[in-house]
């Protein structure tokens, strides 16, 4: 058995591959690419809630920390507490749930701003020409990034992680578009420094807590682009996902769509059974610190383990008939976000744009047909999803 998580098995189709590790192969363990990766619900759900054994400090990309001068950028999904607790009590105070509830009547307006010209065509690229574009512009607004720089900044986030074919690593392209980025948000840092507005880099900068010597403490200009950087990324391109998937799902199960329609209070149920049922963020790079031995295979010190978020919430131990798409199934813990101290600080935010957009789409088409003859998917690291939909409204 082999998973492969750069082949085209894995971007277009895992879930046989993950069904027969977990039966087979819990620990699997792939020597040619050094890494070991746990599929099953429990164990990735274990390893999340022990951060100092499964560590996320050299990076959680399969291959792990990026070895140049981007790499040293300090960002918060690759520490380990307590550095990690540190940055996030910080990061909260700007990423509170009052600042992101408020932004509801604005995501709409950013929504209406891509859709209006597709709805008006009657047809077009549901990703290129909607899905990609609102959550890369509703997290500029969200950080203070003008209008006039957002499509330059989603475009250099696409190139940052987009593999080039037949490559594992962010090229020599990817690393000049993160560059350019790291530049953009240095200068923007500095400006807000001099002169505050109403936005989350000003609030930032603002932000202090008392450490543990009864010192104010605060987030100094890198570890804010760091932050800035991170999210743009984490954000754009897992919720793109998560609102063309919601969509391609609702549209094979008729019957959902039909009472989505009906009675829009159904659409978190469906956004979440997307979450679980094609999860954005199908991997979570952690590096064992220590010998850890499980289901009789041991792990050594200083390997690669991935945690297939994508597999562990279609596990038939824990979910029931995991393969059909249900919205009105409980879901405990929503995997998709990860879980213990890395749990998505955007979680809130990735639900309610989804929500925003989908209820938008659906209240405002009588109805849609995604074409999924002609669909083609990312090759991202990481992560997994559509890269295009032809969609015709009526
Ligand atoms: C559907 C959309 C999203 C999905 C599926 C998703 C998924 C995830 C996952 C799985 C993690 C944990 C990673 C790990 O443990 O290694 C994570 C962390 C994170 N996410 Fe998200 N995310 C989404 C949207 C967002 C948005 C909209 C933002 C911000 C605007 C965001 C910001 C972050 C940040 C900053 C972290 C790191 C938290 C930490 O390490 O303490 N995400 N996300």
């Amino acid at each position: 058995m082999e998973f492969d998580p750069f082949s085209d098995v894995f971007f277009n189709d895992p879930y046989p591959t993950y069904r027969a590790l977990r039966d087979e192969s819990p620990v699997y363990h792939n020597r040619e690419q050094s890494f070991y990766a746990l599929s099953r619900y429990e164990d990735v759900l274990m390893a999340t809630l022990k951060p100092l054994l499964f560590s996320s400090a050299e990076g959680v990309e399969v291959q792990g920390r990026d070895k140049s001068e981007l790499g040293v950028l300090p960002m918060i999904i690759s520490m380990d507490p307590p550095k990690q607790i540190r940055q996030r009590k910080l990061v909260s105070m700007a990423f509170t749930p009052k600042t992101i509830a408020v932004l509801e009547d604005r995501i709409r307006e950013c929504v209406g701003e891509f859709l209006d010209p597709l709805l008006e065509r009657g047809e077009g690229d549901f990703v290129k020409e909607f899905t990609s574009c609102v959550p890369a512009d509703v997290i500029s607004l969200l950080l203070g990034v003008p209008k006039s720089e957002r499509q330059r900044l989603r475009e250099l986030v696409e190139t940052e992680l987009t593999l080039e074919p037949g490559t594992t690593t962010v090229g020599a392209k990817g690393k000049g578009a993160a560059m350019s980025r790291v530049q953009y948000f240095i200068e923007l840092v500095m400006t807000r420094r001099a002169s505050p507005e109403m936005d989350m880099i000003s609030a930032l900068i603002a932000a202090e807590i008392k450490n543990d010597d009864g010192e104010m403490d605060q987030l100094s200009d890198i570890e804010i682009v760091g932050f800035c950087m991170l999210l743009q990324a984490a954000g754009a391109e897992t919720a793109t996902k998560l609102m063309s998937n919601t969509l391609l799902l609702l549209q094979r199960n008729p019957e959902s769509l039909r009472r989505v329609r009906a009675d829009h209070s159904l659409l978190p149920g469906a956004i979440e059974e997307a979450l679980r049922f094609w999860p954005p963020a199908q991997i979570l790079g952690r590096q064992a610190t220590e010998e850890i031995t499980m289901h009789g295979v041991t792990i050594p010190k200083d390997a690669r383990v991935m945690l297939l978020a994508g597999s562990a919430s279609r596990d038939e131990r824990q979910f029931d008939k995991p393969d059909d798409y249900d919205i009105d199934r409980e879901i405990n813990i929503q995997l998709a976000f990860g879980h213990g101290v890395h749990k998505c600080i955007g979680a809130a935010l990735a639900r309610l744009e989804t929500r925003v957009a989908l209820e938008e789409v659906l209240g405002r088409a009588e109805s849609y047909e995604m074409d999924e003859s002609r669909t083609e998917r990312v090759k991202m690291i990481n992560v997994a999803g559509y890269s295009s939909i032809p969609i015709r409204f009526s």
